[in-house]
């Protein structure tokens, strides 16, 4: 990865490409490492500094994007392909002015629709594109097909982890099946829940090392965020952190991620965008993996 590709003169090149929304897909193998909330509080950061994110809610289980914002959101994607809703009226308009987008089982029951139905869902979502940037995808745990569809289609991929062996474990499985089955060779890793810089850091160059050497490809570290107790407060008063209290040590950290986010260069390998993340899982549906 280049390191130059930062500063100033990358902000004048992502506006000027800034046409195209980029896909960010959040995962991590393990469960309950902070996958939502490094989600949500990453959509606010970016909103926070002029960007307009979507969340798309992959995961509509007990604890997610919904639940952590205190939103109601009734409806979701199957609901449009049913014909039931517009994709108006289930877009939920989150804190921080951020977008979400409930996808729940609509994404896999994408995979039933004919042609024609594929098309008009793809016109939809599409046309989203004009009022977003980044779409930040809250992906289930574990690596069930869903989750690798998603992240196969994105544009990066940030892989959340914490410092206990299962979770370390399932984090190198989820990037070793990507790598093997799916040739993803970039992997964003974010260490969370860690005591502090040191060790984020290790954990990070743990993972790194053995994930470069056998799996060979390319780890990025994004940033460290620390075990925070006011995280904790800010879930229980269903907001996100960011807001909440903004000068904790997480909402900070995940401040300076977005700052990366925001340097990360775009994908050369294809074009990107929500249109082309929409496509690829059709692709990917239709291929029957
Ligand atoms: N940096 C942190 N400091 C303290 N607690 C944290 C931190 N990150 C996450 N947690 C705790 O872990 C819980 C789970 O976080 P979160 O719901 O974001 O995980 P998840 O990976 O999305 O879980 P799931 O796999 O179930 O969707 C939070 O409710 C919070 O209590
Ligand atoms: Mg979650």
């Amino acid at each position: 990865m280049s390191m130059q590709d930062t500063g100033d003169q990358a902000d004048g090149l992502r506006h000027l490409q800034s046409a195209r929304a980029r896909v960010l897909a959040v995962a991590s193998g393990k469960g309950g490492v902070g996958k939502t909330n490094v989600a949500v509080n990453l959509a606010v950061a970016l909103a926070q500094r002029g960007r307009r994110p979507m969340l798309l809610d992959a995961d509509l289980g007990l604890g997610n994007v919904d639940v952590l914002l205190g939103l109601s959101s009734r409806y979701h994607l199957a609901h449009v392909l049913a014909g039931e809703k517009s994709m108006e009226e289930i877009i939920v308009t989150g804190p921080a002015g951020i977008q979400i987008l409930p996808a729940a089982s609509g994404i896999a029951s994408m995979a039933s629709l004919d042609i024609r139905q594929q098309a008009g869902i793809m016109d939809a979502i599409g046309a989203l594109e004009s009022r977003l940037d980044y779409l930040i995808v809250d992906l289930a745990a574990g690596i069930g097909s869903e989750v690798l569809q998603f992240s196969r289609a994105a544009d990066h991929v940030l892989v959340v982890l914490t410092n206990e062996p299962a979770s370390i474990t399932d984090a190198y499985a989820f990037m070793k099946v990507m790598s093997r089955d799916y040739g993803l060779r970039d992997f964003h890793v974010l260490p969370n829940m860690v005591r502090d810089l040191a060790e984020g850091n290790k954990l990070f160059e743990r993972l790194a090392t053995v994930a470069e050497r056998y799996l060979h490809i390319r780890v990025h570290l994004a940033g460290r965020i620390p075990l925070d107790h006011f995280l904790r407060s800010a879930v229980r008063a269903q907001e996100p952190l960011l807001l909440r209290y903004p000068q904790s040590p997480a909402a900070k950290a995940f401040a300076d991620l977005a700052e990366q986010v925001l340097a990360w260069p775009r994908p050369t390998e294809h074009s990107g965008g929500h249109q082309f993340f929409v496509s690829r899982l059709l692709e990917s549906d239709a291929s029957g993996r």
